[in-house]
């Protein structure tokens, strides 16, 4: 948390703040390089964050959750994602993706059998939207679901899920009534351990490494009625309505891997030497710090901005895409700036892999791809203030 942030604190956003950075600081950074370098899953981590209340933040407690708001959601996140993007967007995905799309358009019965052990850590879920011919065009997907009784019969291939190879559960997307396009996708909560479902090709990914993600193939998958999550033809909306919480969560994350970044440099330039005194003092390093830090608290104003929309959105019912948009754009993007100039300033240290920089680099880049890219972040914003398409 920067000396400038505009938001003063209430006693249990200092305590969430505080919780999360020191189970990063003593539990996670110990293990983020081992991890990256393995791409292994960080299950004991991941675990210990859902006794924590980490993976279900804004969840009620009769859920499995902490029963908190989004400022203390977000707060938890940087933290987290300060020492290591990986176990952020594993929390990002089980908090927003998963958790609250379910709390928001699931019933009763629902909410206890998939949010309450997703939210308390005891299980891992996912969102599954993407498919290898439908990526930013969402709505052009060609997984089907065929009514049969008191069951779906799913069919399809699905890609880039994140925790795809670990998850218990995941909330997918797709085709009821193909001709209806966006208006015939359908939301399911399918169970992972049952038959017809398959785990696919894990990616080999250049960044958030120890988050696994992976394809998923539906083999004539059996799901019950019951699991639909919605109404038929609903699923579309419900995906993008969840996606605007998404984008908060991996603003925070952007946010957090810019402040790792930014620390790095500031140690470093106030350190080494050359041509007799230390590099911060000359302009070339010095600028970029400012212009790392300035953008870094115009990012934490828009994502701390988006906390606050979604959680007054709980009494108007607003939306606030533009506002989880333009975090989520900037936030990126500033991660990318951070980590780039952060690399530069290290020089040769900064791309060995015995110092942190080139994993931040590396981590920051997809922050501007997933859960909609720069592109699609612009379209959305530009579209909502011209309403033109
Ligand atoms: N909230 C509520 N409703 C929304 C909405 C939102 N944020 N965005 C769109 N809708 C509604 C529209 O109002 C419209 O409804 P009506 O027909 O009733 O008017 C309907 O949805 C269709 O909207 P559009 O016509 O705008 O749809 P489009 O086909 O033009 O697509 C898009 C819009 C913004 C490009 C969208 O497809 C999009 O966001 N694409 C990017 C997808 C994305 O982010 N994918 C990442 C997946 S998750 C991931 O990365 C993996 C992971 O595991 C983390």
């Amino acid at each position: 948390m920067s000396d400038t942030a505009l938001f003063p604190l209430s006693e249990e956003h200092k305590m969430i703040l505080d919780a999360a950075r020191d189970f990063a600081e003593n539990e996670i950074a110990p293990i983020a390089a081992e991890f990256d370098e393995s791409g292994d899953f960080p299950k004991a981590t991941i675990k210990k964050m859902g006794e924590m209340g980490f993976m279900g933040i804004e969840v009620p407690e009769a859920y499995g959750g902490a029963e908190m708001d989004t400022l203390a959601y977000v707060l938890a996140l940087e933290e987290i994602a300060k020492v290591d993007a990986s176990h952020g967007t594993i929390m990002s995905v089980n908090n927003s993706l998963f958790c609250h799309g379910i709390m928001k358009f699931g019933t009763e019965e629902q909410k206890q059998k998939f949010v309450a052990p997703v939210a308390s850590g005891q299980k891992i879920g996912a969102y599954s939207l993407t498919e290898p011919m439908s990526g930013s065009d969402a709505a052009t997907m060609r997984s089907r679901a065929v009514r049969d009784g008191d069951h779906y019969i799913l069919n399809g291939r699905k890609s880039w899920v994140t925790s795809g190879p670990v998850a218990d559960f995941v909330v997918v997307y797709v085709m009821t009534d193909p001709d209806k396009g966006a208006k015939g996708i359908t939301a399911f909560i399918v169970d992972a351990n049952q038959p017809g479902f398959v785990r696919g090709k894990k990616e080999p990914k250049m960044g958030i490494r120890a988050s696994a993600t992976s394809e998923i193939v539906f083999e004539d998958y059996r799901c019950p009625v019951e699991n639909r999550l919605g109404e038929e033809g609903e699923g579309f909306k419900i995906a993008m309505t969840v996606l605007d919480v998404g984008r908060i969560g991996i603003a925070s994350q952007a946010l957090g891997i810019a402040e790792a970044a930014y620390a790095a440099a500031v140690d470093y330039a106030r350190e080494r030497e050359s041509f007799g005194k230390k590099i911060g003092q000359f302009q070339g390093v010095s600028f970029k710090l400012a212009d790392m830090k300035t953008r870094i608290e115009a990012a934490r104003l828009l994502v701390y901005n988006a906390a606050l929309a979604k959680e007054r959105s709980k009494m108007t019912g607003e939306r606030f895409t533009t506002a989880a948009s333009t975090a989520k754009l900037f936030a990126s993007e500033t991660a990318m700036f951070c980590a780039h100039a952060s690399l530069q300033i290290h020089g040769g240290i900064g791309y060995s892999k015995e110092y942190p920089v080139e994993r931040y680099f590396r981590d920051a880049k997809i922050t501007e791809i997933y859960e909609g890219t720069s592109e699609i972040q612009r379209l959305v914003i530009a579209r909502l203030e011209t309403g033109l398409r």
